[in-house]
């Protein structure tokens, strides 16, 4: 018996059924697809979650014929009756189940269904629609599989994890602030008058007072609430899987995850190579201007500073000059760029904060067609060419700014470029580990260091000794996968010595007062007897969002929110009763 109709009061999955069946007496449950009559005879296609099956129904059994022409798409149904082979011409290759049929004599109306809002075999265009009718959207096969295939990933992950010693342990919903560079999603306590609890950004501080406990290894599919501006791959609250563990270096704790993602990507069927990459931090900003290159394509920056120090175009010969740099990709096949598609993709870099894009297109014989080409020597051309690797029909593009200024506004460039060009082709997965990453960033609008993963992040041992004189140089034990250009996952060793500790905080511009109102169990907890740990935390939404290649993890999400954080089906966030506020002691303003 197939597990779905195992103790139910069917005896078989609609979806199961062939010419094994024939002749077996059978009772099916599910929903309607469609009804058709055809020559006196009534057709439904009947739909679980296993498939479809034709069922026919013949005049001859009067009770089952009265019911079935009171059937519409999407009614409820029993079904009882027998298997029979679907006569000559009638078979349905598309079906799994296209070979049989089934002769009802019984059939039962669970439930009615209004028409509903679209067909179950087609998803609308208007995604609110189907973020509103959710129970609808989610019985087409196409959610289903994305659901049934974030089923898959959970269950191999924990297989994988619980063979290699980890304990699955939950940790509150309902606590402190979690500090991991988003908004909190505050709730206000009814029993502490003007106390909130914070739903957690992460599990973070729990994790590691977990390794303090003696649990050596802990994951846990965990909620996170972040109040952030939302986007294709970001929801209000996400799904992590998250993970710790104590006495592992780097090198280990790479290797595990990369053990499994390796299981979870064979569940469709694809062989990632292991070791994955590892590529250094300011690499992949300097060549990416990004901190999650999308390996599918090249079309990597150059720097041609070097070249264009001398030349008689202001504009770069002054920014290098002046301590910035000029860079340059190469777009393939785009010299063909039409005067209006190149002014779209200036405007582009200028709102993604260049001053300006230069071009230079190499026509088909090498000629150069450009506005500024009358400011270089053939010498200074033909350098800048090679150093791009630039072929006859690709335009060359230009930022001369700040350095990291440059290579950001042509990273993106050169994002729009392959989605334009076409150059990412489906199917393809490029995974890379982003290392060696410094352990603050300059936060230039209030002026002071800002953790770049979190203030928990332990400095490599080779710069620690810098923290006072050159923070900015020193690097951090963290890690983060990516996948297509997608952060997947991010975590890092942690600092397990409070002195070490209060030092961070401390230079992050935290008060010693502060740190101990935050995270004073924290560091407490170091106090008696921390072991060294690590460990990281995979986005379980983006993961099965790349798996299943869907644009918005929205698509592998039961439901989710939209872009202004509502649920269009329940129609959350809602205003609440006067009596309530008054119980959580608030006053609306
Ligand atoms: P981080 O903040 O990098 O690390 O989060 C881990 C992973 O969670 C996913 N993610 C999200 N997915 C959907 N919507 C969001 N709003 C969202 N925010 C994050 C990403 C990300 O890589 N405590 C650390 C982990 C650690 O150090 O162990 C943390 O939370 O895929
Ligand atoms: P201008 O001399 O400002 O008219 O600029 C001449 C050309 O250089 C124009 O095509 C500008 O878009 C381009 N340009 C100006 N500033 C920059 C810059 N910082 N980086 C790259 N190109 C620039």
């Amino acid at each position: 018996m197939d597990e779905l109709s195992r103790f139910a009061i069917r005896t078989n999955a609609c979806g199961t059924l062939t010419k094994q069946n024939i002749g077996d007496e059978v009772v099916l449950t599910g929903w309607a697809q469609t009804r058709r009559d055809h020559g006196g005879l009534i057709f439904i296609d009947l739909r679980d979650r296993s498939g479809i099956v034709q069922v026919v129904v013949d005049p001859s059994s009067e009770n089952a014929f009265d019911t079935a022409r009171k059937v519409r798409s999407e009614y409820v149904l029993y079904v009882k009756g027998k298997v029979r082979e679907r006569p000559e011409g009638t078979v349905n290759p598309n079906l799994p189940t296209g070979e049989v049929e089934v002769e009802a004599d019984t059939i039962k109306i669970y439930s009615a269904s209004k028409t509903p809002p679209f067909e179950i075999d087609s998803a609308p265009s208007d995604e609110s629609l189907r973020l509103r009718y959710r129970y609808i959207d989610l019985r087409r096969p196409e959610m289903q599989r994305n659901l049934i295939l974030r089923h898959e990933v959970v269950k191999r992950v924990r297989d994988y994890l619980n063979s290699n010693g980890f304990i699955e342990i939950e940790t509150p919903n309902l606590t402190k602030s979690t500090p991991e560079g988003a908004r909190d999603f505050l709730v206000p306590s009814r029993l502490q008058p003007h106390h909130f609890y914070a739903l957690p950004q992460s599990p973070q501080l729990f994790k590691q007072v977990l390794m303090v406990a003696g649990f050596e290894r802990y994951y846990q599919f965990a909620r996170a609430f972040r109040d952030e501006d939302l986007r294709a791959d970001r929801q209000p609250e996400h799904t992590q899987i998250d993970m710790e563990m104590s006495f592992m270096d780097v090198d280990g704790i790479l290797s595990l995850v990369e053990g499994l993602l390796k299981e979870v990507f064979k569940i469709v069927g694809v062989e990632i190579k292991t070791p994955i990459d590892r590529m250094p931090y300011d690499y992949a900003i300097t060549r990416y201007g990004s901190d999650k290159p999308d390996l599918r394509f090249g079309m990597e920056i150059e720097d041609i500073s070097d070249i264009v120090e001398e030349a008689g175009f202001k504009v770069f010969s002054d920014t290098v000059k002046g301590g910035g740099a000029v860079r340059g990709i190469s777009a393939t096949g785009c010299a063909k760029y039409s005067r209006s598609q190149i002014d779209e993709l200036v405007e582009f870099a200028t709102a993604n904060g260049a001053k300006g894009l230069a071009w230079m297109a190499v026509e088909a014989e090498g000629n150069i067609r450009s506005p500024i080409a009358k400011f270089f020597s053939e010498e200074e051309i033909e350098s800048i060419k090679q150093r791009l690797n630039a072929n006859p029909g690709d335009l060359m593009l230009f930022v001369a700014d700040k350095p990291v200024i440059a290579s950001a506004v042509l990273g993106a460039l050169r994002l729009k470029l392959a989605d334009d060009i076409g150059l990412i082709k489906p199917n393809i997965f490029k995974l890379e580990w982003i290392v060696d990453c410094p352990l603050f960033g300059w936060n230039e609008t209030e002026n002071r260091l800002d953790p770049i993963h979190h203030p928990f992040t332990r400095p490599t041992d080779d710069t620690v000794h810098l923290l006072d004189s050159e923070p900015l140089k020193v690097k951090s034990y963290a890690y983060d996968i990516v996948i297509n250009g997608t952060e997947v996952g991010g975590g890092s060793l942690r600092i397990h010595d409070t002195k070490l500790q209060e030092k961070i905080f401390k230079l992050l511009g935290m008060s010693m007062d502060e740190a101990r109102t935050k995270f004073g169990f924290l560091l407490e907890a170091f106090e008696y007897g921390a072991p060294p740990h690590g460990g990281l935390a995979i986005g379980l939404d983006r993961l099965v969002a790349i798996l299943l290649q869907k644009k918005t993890i929205r698509e592998v999400i039961a439901f989710p929110k939209t872009q202004t954080g509502t649920c269009l089906m329940t129609g959350a966030p809602d205003t609440v009763t006067d009596r309530q506020l008054r119980e959580v002691h608030i006053k609306l303003g």
